[in-house]
Order: C-alpha cells, then structure tokens, then sequence
C-alpha cells in the first residue's frame, strides 16, 4: 500500500478550485473533495478533476439509514472515485449497506473507509454534548472495529490514534488521518493535530492536508514540504 499526501479541495467553486490545481502544472495529485465543493458544483467536479489525471477521494460522509446510504453509494459508484466515506456512527448495518450500494456488478468498487470521531471534536464536547461517557480512544477504537467488522477498508482518525487501530484492526487497515499542520500554533480548529514527519512516524497511510497547503503562499511547495517529510 503506497503513502499518499491527499490534499483536501475545500473551495467554494470550480473556479478557485482549478486555479489552485493550474499552479501544480503536470503534476497527477491525490485530491479530496469534500461537501463544500461538491455541493456547490455536482458531480461534474469529480469527472472533470479525474479527466485531468487525478485521483479522488470523495469525502461526503455519509450518515443516514442504510437503505438510504446504500442507494446514494449505487450513484456515487459511476463516477468511478478511487475513495469514499461514511460516518460509523451510522452502525454496522448501515456501513455494509454503503459497501453493497458502492460496489459494481464486476466487484470492483473504490477504497472505503469510515469517519471515527471527527479530529475538531474534543473529549469534553463529546461526553458533554453528545453523552458519550467514554474517553475518546476507546470510542474511536470502538468504531474502528465495527467498520472492520462490516468489511470497510480502513478509518479516518487522527495520526495520534493509528498505532492502536492498526494493532486492533490490523496494519492492512487503512489509516487516513487529517490534523495536519506544520507547526501547533497553526492549529485553527483541529484540536487534535500532528506534522506530517510525526504523522509518518506513526505509521499513517494516508495524510489529508487541506489549509496547510491551500492557504499557504507557495502551496507547490507546501505540498511538496508534505510528500518529503511524510512520503520520500
Ligand atoms: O484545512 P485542514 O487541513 O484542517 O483540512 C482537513 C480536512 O480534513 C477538511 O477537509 C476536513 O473536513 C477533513 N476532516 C477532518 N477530520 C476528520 C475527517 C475529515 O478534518 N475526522
């Protein structure tokens, strides 16, 4: 399984967004498009980023009943992503219907992974505002087990939670893993956050960074900063 740095898109159109990948040139990019993007642009996003040669993770997260998940994944499997999500808080039941609804009749069907605990929430929101009255590792583990258990692929969960998925789900689990930032002062509202040399050391598969690099004034080369310290 290879390490890829996956650079998150939260644009607000098509515009920003293929200014933003024109600076990259020929480059062939692992892109995440999230629920701000597709929203406001539709699928057409997706087709025309893949028909310039990227990969796709297609973060909308679903959560709803599983016969819901299951027939909004049947749509989403024609626009041939390479990754997708769901949030595991939708139980077991509704992550196997997303993996049925995702999956075409050849059997091929892209990367799917489950959101654990979001890395802006903190323990103290959890157990306050969502009556979770457990620590977050062992809600996160929780959730990583299901998702395992329904056949998902891998989780999304901060770096500082991959040693201890991988040593439960085992090291073929995929950890995805935003929370990335250069330096902690940069923090915005990640609460929860590593560099991507640390992130590397903890063994993460996939590192999503988004205003790291997209905020950045050189973002070529704060992109290029992430792939040397995570990935070469
Ligand atoms: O700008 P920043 O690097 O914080 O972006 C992180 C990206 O990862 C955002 O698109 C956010 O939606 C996403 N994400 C996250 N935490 C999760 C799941 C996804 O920050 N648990």
């Amino acid at each position: 399984m290879g390490k890829a740095v996956i650079i998150a898109c939260d644009f607000k159109n098509k515009e920003d967004t293929i200014d933003f990948l024109d600076k990259f040139e020929n480059e062939k990019l692992f892109l995440k498009i999230g629920m701000e993007l597709f929203y406001s642009e539709g699928p057409d996003i997706v087709r025309e980023i893949k028909n310039r040669g990227h990969k796709i993770f297609l973060d909308l997260k679903l959560h709803d009943i599983p016969n819901t998940v299951e027939k909004a994944m049947r749509s989403l499997s024609n626009l041939d992503v390479d990754m997708t999500n769901v949030h595991a808080a939708g139980t077991k039941d509704m992550m196997e219907a997303g993996l049925r609804g995702l999956t075409k009749e050849d059997g091929t069907r892209p990367i799917l992974i489950a959101v654990t605990q979001l890395t802006s929430t903190s323990e103290e929101r959890m157990k306050k505002e969502l009556l979770i009255d457990k620590s977050i590792e062992d809600v996160v583990m929780h959730y990583a087990e299901n998702a395992k258990e329904a056949g998902l692929n891998g989780v999304v969960c901060s770096p500082l939670e991959v040693q201890a998925v991988k040593q439960k789900c085992g090291k073929d689990f995929i950890t995805v893993t935003p929370g990335i930032r250069f330096e902690s002062k940069d923090a915005g509202d990640q609460v929860r956050i590593t560099t991507p040399a640390k992130a590397r050391e903890l063994g993460s598969d996939y590192i999503v960074v988004g205003r790291p690099i997209t905020a950045s004034e050189n973002p070529v080369e704060a992109y290029k900063r992430c792939v040397n310290d995570f990935v070469d």
